[in-house]
């Protein structure tokens, strides 16, 4: 088949395939577009936990976003993991001079376990800059304590938090529910006309490393696609539910999700 459209990922390397660029990177193709990627720190990581973190130079991650962008012009952008003030500048700068304005940006800042991964001058950086520049900002709970100072507990607070991003300058929201105790998963969109609820099914595992990562490049593919906002976050939620219950139980940690579940491989390997 040929790619349905094409999607470039602003990302950290995650050595253990789970999360980061390479679990966008298996997102985009199972969902059956191609992926382009601008790697902006290098993990060595597996699923018992991290062991360290390499930064790539802000000015290489500039040239690796615009000098593919001039090639093959992406439909649609992710923004994962960016760790200091410097880095969120540069593709501040790039997303600039690149025409795509789909871009969908995770503002990873706490890890599973709730270590803080980037100090406050990079989260200032991402409430007051970057992400009054995309077009939809994908926090999850502990994300969008900090980036709002409300304390989330219940789905109300979590409508409440995100109204606030949207005075603070978001253009749409999606505040994710992993991290709030509940019986199912609530997830919610909001912008200045809409909220919508989604509630889905909440699998029991431990092996959710990388939901955040897949969720966003889910959205930012069926963006790419044409799909409008709402719609690309509905049909990304499920293949991230979808990916969790088809636990695939890698490594002795958290392990990765099945980013393959989309894909039926009819032909036989020769
Ligand atoms: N146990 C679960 N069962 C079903 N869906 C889940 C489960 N855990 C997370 N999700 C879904 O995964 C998506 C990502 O949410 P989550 O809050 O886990 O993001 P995150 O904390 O950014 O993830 P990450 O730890 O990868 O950064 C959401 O759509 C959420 O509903
Ligand atoms: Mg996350």
């Amino acid at each position: 088949m040929r790619p349905k459209s094409k999607v470039l990922i602003i990302a950290g390397s995650d050595s253990s395939g789970g999360a980061g660029i390479q679990a966008d990177i298996k997102t985009v193709t199972s969902l059956g577009c191609y992926a382009m990627t601008a790697i902006t720190a290098v993990t060595a990581q597996n699923t018992t936990g991290v062991k360290s973190i390499v930064a790539i130079k802000p000015s290489e991650v500039s040239k690796q976003i615009e000098f593919t962008s001039k090639d093959i012009s992406p439909k649609a952008i992710k923004i994962g993991m960016l760790h200091s003030k410097q880095v969120i500048l540069a593709v501040t700068k790039s997303l600039k001079k690149i025409s795509t304005k789909k871009v969908v940006l995770d503002p990873v800042m706490v890890a599973k376990g709730g270590t803080k991964l980037i100090n406050n001058a990079a989260i200032s950086y991402i409430k007051n800059k970057l992400m009054k520049k995309t077009l939809l900002i994908t926090p999850n709970i502990p994300e969008a304590e900090i980036l709002t100072k409300i304390k989330i507990r219940s789905k109300n607070d979590m409508i409440k938090a995100g109204k606030n991003l949207m005075v603070l300058g978001a253009k749409n929201v999606l505040i994710k529910g992993g991290h709030l105790n509940s019986n199912v998963m609530i997830d919610i969109f909001i912008n200045k006309k809409k909220t919508k609820v989604f509630i889905s099914k909440k699998h029991i595992s431990k092996n959710t490393h990388g939901t955040g990562c897949t969720l966003s490049s889910a959205i930012a593919t069926y963006l790419s696609c044409g799909k409008d906002l709402i719609k690309s976050c509905e049909l990304g939620i499920k293949y991230v539910n979808q990916s969790i219950k088809s636990n695939i139980k890698l490594g002795k940690g958290k392990g990765p999700i099945n980013h393959l579940n989309s894909i039926t491989i009819s032909k036989r390997f020769n």
